[in-house]
């Protein structure tokens, strides 16, 4: 908020400044804990290859209620087989030479805002350079109740194996939709520092959200960034799913890096606490 020096005076005579300015203050990240997690190379294993008998191991699982995390995420670790993941069949084209690594997940919400923040060191080694635009994108996905399974699959249920990057692609236009429901979608990239506040549902749209979607990021000489998502609080009490995925070194599509779904509890129960601000 810019304030000029008599609007600041009489708004302190008013009593309002300090008001204004407490919306507007971002959180103190020092009284932040952190939750560590990774984001991993998917290869090619859509919806459709997690869901169907004979591909994944999960599936009696996942129909029983299983999370992802439930099944794959051990002490802070994924218990993928990364060598599986990297090569045929379920890497036809080449993977990035770092296939996992760990973010830094802080949450903090006020009455009127949510605010995530992610802090990793952006991987260099990508196999696609399919955005030339931009060097890093960082994307977070909300499901609402209405998608399938929006408690357990995190992204998945937008990930599908006809979209234009995958090796069955039906074109070179299609990306992410869900058959049901819809997620926010939030998205910080590079080029310009283009914040995005969008949504997936029969279609994806990088616009059009309601969700007052502000993003700041910044970058350390050794590749560190620390992105900052800033979004209209869903309010006290909720536990909401979340996953993201981080497009690292111009990667586009499929060729990012991705977490599994988490449970995001905003005064409320969750892998990861929003702390009151
Ligand atoms: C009930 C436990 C269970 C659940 C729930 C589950 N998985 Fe799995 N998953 C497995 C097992 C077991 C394997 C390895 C054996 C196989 O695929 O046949 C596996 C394999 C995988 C692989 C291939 C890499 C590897 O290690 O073989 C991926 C990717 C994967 N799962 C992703 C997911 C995602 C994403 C979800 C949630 C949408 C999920 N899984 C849910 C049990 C589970």
């Amino acid at each position: 908020m810019k304030i000029n020096v008599r609007h600041a005076a009489a708004l302190v005579a008013s009593g309002l400044l300090l008001a204004a300015a407490g919306v507007q203050a971002a959180p103190d990240w020092s009284k932040v804990p952190k939750r560590t997690i990774q984001v991993f190379h998917p290869g090619v294993t859509p919806i459709e290859w997690i869901t169907a008998k004979g591909t994944h191991g999960g599936v009696t699982g996942l129909r029983k209620g299983e999370t992802c995390v439930g099944c794959h995420e051990d002490q802070g670790d994924l218990n993928f087989d990364m060598d599986r993941l990297t090569s045929k069949p379920l890497e036809p084209v080449g993977a990035p030479a770092t296939n996992i690594f760990p973010v830094a997940v802080q949450a903090a919400y006020d009455a009127g805002n949510l605010y995530l923040r992610l802090s990793f060191k952006a991987p260099t080694g990508g196999a696609n350079k399919g955005d030339a635009d931009n060097a890093l994108k960082v994307t977070v996905l909300i499901p609402d109740d209405k998608v399938q399974g929006n408690n357990q699959v995190g992204c998945w249920a937008t990930c599908h194996t006809e979209l234009r990057t995958m090796p069955t692609a039906s074109g070179e236009t299609k990306t992410k939709y869900v058959t049901e429901g819809a997620y926010a979608l939030m998205q910080w990239a590079s080029k310009d520092s283009k914040v995005s506040d969008g949504s997936v549902t029969t279609e994806r749209k990088m616009s059009g959200g309601t969700a007052g979607v502000k993003a700041e990021a910044s970058k350390e000489g050794d590749g560190s960034y620390t992105v900052t998502f800033t979004r209209a609080n869903p309010g006290e009490g909720k536990t909401i799913p979340f996953g993201f995925a981080v497009h690292a070194d111009n990667a586009s599509g499929r060729f990012h890096h991705v977490s599994l779904g988490y449970m995001l509890g905003i005064g409320a129960e969750g892998d990861i606490k929003a702390v009151k601000q």
